[in-house]
């Protein structure tokens, strides 16, 4: 497919999901380099939705190690149980924190981060890494967000 996106912020967050999603399941669809599907769902969810960071830690010797990311700079490596990064990947569930500062441990990588959503990345059922997203929002993340969100993930198993 062309690598440009049709990208419209009219309409509720259901429907731009609904408009994104099928445009990202084409960008991913035949390419297998995970790093390269991992870095084009960066930037269609940043030129989407606009959210202050969004990205991929991975998991590399027993840590989380930065991945593809859109945003500003960000910590590289998280220990296991640390953050919402890492006790989302301890936890093995998908944590959503409407003010990151109530959230004990949180790792503050920017002040402007005020609340966040953290996926597992699961293949073969361990899982390799989690999708971060930050908003400087307060309570910017909801059930929406973690049903596309994961629907978004499960792409890279197809
Ligand atoms: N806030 C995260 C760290 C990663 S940055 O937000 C990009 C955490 O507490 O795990």
């Amino acid at each position: 497919m062309a690598e440009d996106l049709s990208i419209s912020r009219i309409g509720t967050k259901e429907e731009q999901y609904e408009s994104l999603i099928p445009q990202i399941e084409a960008l991913l669809y035949g390419e297998t380099d995970l790093i390269a599907n991992l870095a084009n769902i960066c930037a269609a969810l940043k030129e989407q939705f606009g959210w202050f960071w969004v990205g991929f830690y991975l998991v590399k010797n027993d840590e989380l190690v930065l991945g593809p990311f859109q945003g500003p700079v960000a910590c590289t490596r998280i220990k296991k149980g640390k953050g919402v990064c890492g006790a989302s990947w301890q936890q093995e569930q998908i944590l959503i924190v409407p003010n990151v500062d109530e959230f004990p441990g949180h790792i503050a990588c920017a002040s402007a981060s005020k609340s966040e959503i953290v996926l597992p990345l699961y293949k073969a059922n361990e899982i390799i890494g989690v999708l971060d997203v930050d908003s400087e929002y307060l309570s910017h993340f909801d059930e929406v967000d973690e049903l596309y969100l994961k629907k978004i993930i499960s792409f890279l198993n197809a």
